[in-house]
């Protein structure tokens, strides 16, 4: 099987697998607990946060383990908009149209507590332009909330710029940073971030584990979005998942080495030139500045039934976003780009893993030939 959807989940690495069992093994005791085990636990947990802190800019106390980028998100909706720091009256949102559909579903129940939403659309290429936010910003505006790079086209949103527009206006900034972390460099205070979000599925690490940063946390009231005995400062309760965290640890600092080996293959650009070489019609949904590990292809004289028929037993592709791919409308992104149902039907979301190699790419583009219309 040739996995292309590693943008939905990545494998584990095996370095991650190792760590996994010795940690499940090994490191069983509560962190919260006062002998020998659960010290040594903690110590391993706090390691990670460490190293995470590290890598993003930040302070370790400004990291709280999560399940994931959509529980981090609602922190970052939620928790944050609900908490007692912020005035009663600042009830507008900015997001944008292309965000994660978590971000949609936490937005809808906003909406029936008094919260207004303005969606942002993206250009052409699929990135959302900070004018394009400035214009929506408002006196009342609380919370502006864009991913890095989005999940179904690969493309990078300019981060700093829109983190400088909130800033200059005291307004919070989040970003879901669940596709671009250990892929691309980031430095929360250079992209003026206010709360990010992470997952560890999406680097090789397990599922079931993330974290969220958020700026002085200790100096925040926040709402709890697990109230519990006081575990990650009392904002998510529940015995903290070590055994996940080492996991996580290990992905965090291995990832990015995996990841500059998969760039160096030059696997997309290899994709598009097979294509062109056979004559194959295409049109890639995202400019060339874009993360290498995804591309969203329209093929307009391809029958994408009968490519995804014949070959579901080797391909694993995904047609829209893992999401929302069993649902019969059109992917959402897609749509925000301007394309019509019928153009998403014929689009592909194609994302690499590190152990790609040519010869898959070979055996795609002569799938893809074979479905010509
Ligand atoms: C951009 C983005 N945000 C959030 C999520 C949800 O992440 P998780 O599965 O860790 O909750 C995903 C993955 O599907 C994603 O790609």
């Amino acid at each position: 099987m040739i996995y292309l959807d590693s943008a939905a989940s990545y494998p584990l690495l095996p370095e991650v697998r190792t760590s996994l069992m010795h940690a499940f093994e090994n490191t069983y005791a509560n962190s919260a607990s006062s002998h020998i085990l659960g010290e040594s636990a903690l110590s391993k947990v706090d390691e990670v946060r460490e190293d995470l802190a590290d890598l993003i800019g930040a302070y370790p106390s400004e990291i709280i383990f999560t399940s994931g980028a959509t529980e981090s998100n609602n922190i970052a909706f939620k928790s944050l908009l609900l908490s007692k720091e912020l005035a009663p009256t600042k009830k507008h949102i900015v997001i944008s149209a292309i965000e994660h559909k978590c971000v949609f579903a936490i937005c809808e129940y906003l909406k029936t507590i008094g919260f207004e939403i303005s969606i942002v659309l993206p250009n052409s290429c699929g990135i959302i332009e900070a004018e394009s936010v400035k214009k929506e910003l408002r006196e009342d505006t609380v919370l502006v909330s864009i991913m890095h790079v989005n999940n179904e086209l690969g493309s990078v949103n300019p981060i700093s710029e829109i983190g400088s527009l909130c800033f200059e206006r005291g307004i919070l900034f989040h970003s879901d940073a669940a596709q671009s972390f250990g892929k691309t460099p980031i430095d929360v205070d250079d992209m003026n971030v206010d709360i990010m979000s992470f997952s560890a599925h999406k680097i090789g690490g397990p599922k079931g584990i993330g974290a969220v940063y958020i700026r002085d946390l200790r100096k925040r009231d926040i709402l709890p979005v697990i109230h519990g005995a006081g575990q990650e400062q009392g904002i998510r309760g529940g015995t903290v998942a070590a055994p996940l965290i080492i996991g996580f640890g290990t992905a965090i600092s291995l990832f990015p080495e995996y990841y500059e080996d998969f760039s160096k293959k030059n696997i997309r650009s290899y994709l598009l030139n097979q294509l062109q070489e056979l004559g194959v019609e295409f049109i890639v949904n995202s400019n060339e500045n874009n993360l290498p590990h995804i591309v969203s292809l329209s093929l307009p004289k391809t029958n994408s039934s009968l490519l995804v028929r014949d070959n579901e037993q080797t391909f694993c592709l995904a047609q829209g976003s893992a999401c929302s791919s069993k649902e019969i409308e059109a992917s959402h992104v897609l749509t925000a780009l301007g394309l019509s149902r019928e153009e998403a039907e014929f689009t592909f979301r194609i994302s690499f893993t590190n152990d790609i190699t040519h010869e898959n790419i070979d055996h795609l583009v002569l799938a893809i030939k074979k479905a010509a219309i």
